[in-house]
């Protein structure tokens, strides 16, 4: 098949949310469809105590998560679906941010008790920075939640993104009688025993249906739909596939309820893979050259071999195992012969991809996080993965001085592989790790004793807002120890705000002075 057909069957996306809004349930569901397991609770080692095989790293096994984001495939409707997972509460990371890069759209679900949560936030961040189409789903309506009306405008001012209703529910918890599916013109009636029945608009006047209709929740719910109607955001697909408008579903990922009805609506209007831009202009997903980047590597999956996996999304071409490809950066060739595709929790040998699918590869300690491989003769390189501000950080020192030559080589290796960010204090020069979360600690403290022999000591610092500033308007003297001034790997200098309050402070007496946010 041309290599045209199959990137238009490609749907690849990750799921994101705050810890407990509904993730790995909604996962577990997709996959049913997807006939991939047979009953949900299978996708998570954490709650069903089911590990997956014994090649994770040792870590992993010892706290029963999955240390970084997996990937899932597998097909509906005709299409290639790929779902990245986005690990959330102590296994969140650099990486589940830079899942982010490779994904086409995502899926935010939101607990409808809650509204939107602090993770959410720093996701959703991610994705409009890289103007990622995002469709939201609203999950536990069966239970008492917030009203739809203020979970939209919550959605709309605490995220800034305008929003359009795709359905709209009809009652929650117990009064939960179904929803109107705006999108296909019928509401779609649920029943106790998890059934749903689809009537379509012009049927529900029909006489059969007056229990329903002359309901009052599905009374107040109509009235409240005419409203948004009106008064709401023009359903737009330009505004979001610009990831400037989200388009919202309610259901239930427990029940199920809507679930279904969003999956097909989503997989249908999701984006293909798109074009990509490179140091040599944009290259399109069905150009005939192979090409990918790497945007994940997982280290020492083997400890006896040491061996790593590198994640590559493919952007154009077709992948086939055991092509030889160029490392643009170095120009080095190598010979693809090992490589895998996650399902579910296990792996297996892939022959051929394209554009969209994410693959793991063989790193023979030769990859870097944001490395291009191509096949064709002209070098290319995809855009430089972004630098994520980190959250924690905390000032690190070799145990024992007499291993300093070890302890600086294994810093080295793993900064550059970007398992952790370092900094450099401007006055001491002593060294401080950035982390997006603690879970890199953790990891990083494992692989220098592991792999470098070099066991390190922590001094936290805390949590911190970083914020970087032009050389020429750094002076020492306006920052006092609370507030550290540092320096990225690069040089570049930036201040390690205690707080919220210190950095609006600072920023009231000193307004000329540009402090720049990542994340903005
Ligand atoms: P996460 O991956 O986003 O962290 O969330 P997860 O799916 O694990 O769901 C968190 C909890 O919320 C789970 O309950 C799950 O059963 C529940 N949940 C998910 N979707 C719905 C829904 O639509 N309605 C209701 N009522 N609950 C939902 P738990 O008690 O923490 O775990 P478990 O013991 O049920 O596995």
């Amino acid at each position: 098949m041309a290599i045209h057909e199959e990137v238009k069957k490609r749907k690849t996306f990750a799921i994101i949310s705050h810890p407990d809004a509904g993730k790995t349930t909604m996962t577990e569901k997709l996959l049913l469809y997807g006939n991939l397991i047979r009953s949900a609770g299978t996708v998570k080692g954490k709650k069903s105590g089911k590990f997956a095989t014994s090649d994770w790293m040792e870590i992993e096994k010892q706290r029963g998560i999955s240390v970084t984001s997996s990937v899932m495939n597998f097909f509906y409707e005709g299409y290639h679906v790929n779902i990245l997972d986005t690990p959330g509460h102590e296994d969140f990371s650099e990486d589940t941010y830079r899942t982010l890069t490779a994904v086409d759209s995502v899926v935010m679900i939101i607990d409808s008790t809650k509204g939107i949560e602090p993770q959410t936030i720093k996701l959703f961040k991610v994705c409009r920075m890289r103007g990622i189409p995002i469709f939201t789903f609203i999950n536990k309506l069966d239970r008492e939640g917030k009203e739809p009306l203020e979970l939209l405008e919550e959605i709309e001012q605490v995220l800034e993104i305008e929003t359009y209703p795709m359905n709209w529910p009809v009652g929650m918890g117990k009064q939960f009688l179904g929803i109107f599916d705006r999108y296909g013109k019928q509401f779609v009636k649920h029943h106790t025993n998890e059934e749903e029945t689809y009537i379509p608009y012009a049927e529900l006047d029909n006489v059969e249906h007056k229990e329903l209709t002359r309901n009052p929740t599905y009374e107040a719910a109509k009235d409240e739909l005419e409203l948004v109607a009106e008064a709401g955001d023009q359903f737009s697909l330009d505004a979001i596939m610009k990831g400037e408008q989200t388009p919202v579903f309610f259901g239930s990922a427990l029940a199920p309820f809507g679930v279904e009805l969003f999956f097909n609506t989503f997989i249908s209007m999701a984006p293909t893979p798109t074009p990509r831009k490179t140091t040599e202009g944009i290259v399109q997903p069905d150009h005939e050259d192979f090409s990918g980047f790497i945007f994940k590597i997982q280290a020492n999956m083997n400890p006896a071999h040491r061996d790593r996996i590198a994640f590559l999304r493919v952007c154009s071409g077709k992948f086939e195992r055991g092509m030889s490809v160029k490392l643009s950066r170095t120009g080095k060739i190598f010979k693809l012969s090992q490589s895998q595709q996650m399902v579910a929790s296990t792996r297996e040998t892939v022959e051929e991809a394209y554009a969209g699918d994410i693959i793991g590869i063989y790193d023979p300690n030769a990859y870097q996080i944001g490395d291009t491989l191509i096949a064709g003769k002209e070098t290319i390189e995809y855009d430089e993965l972004p630098v994520f501000p980190p959250e924690l950080f905390k000032k690190v020192a070799a145990k024992n001085v007499m291993k300093s030559k070890q302890f600086r080589k294994g810093i080295e290796q793993l900064v550059q592989e970007g398992a952790i960010q370092l900094f450099r204090d401007r006055l001491t020069d002593s060294f401080i790790l950035g982390a997006v979360g603690e879970l890199q600690y953790d990891v990083f403290k494992y692989r220098m004793q592991n792999e470098y022999n070099a066991e390190v000591l922590f001094e936290s610092i805390g949590e911190r807002i970083p914020r970087w500033l032009k050389e020429d308007q750094v002076d020492e003297s306006l920052f006092d120890s609370g507030n550290l001034l540092v320096k990225d790997r690069h040089g570049n200098p930036l201040v390690l705000f205690r707080n919220e309050f210190s950095l609006n402070w600072f920023q009231d007496k000193n307004p000329k002075i540009e402090l720049i946010d990542l994340l903005s």
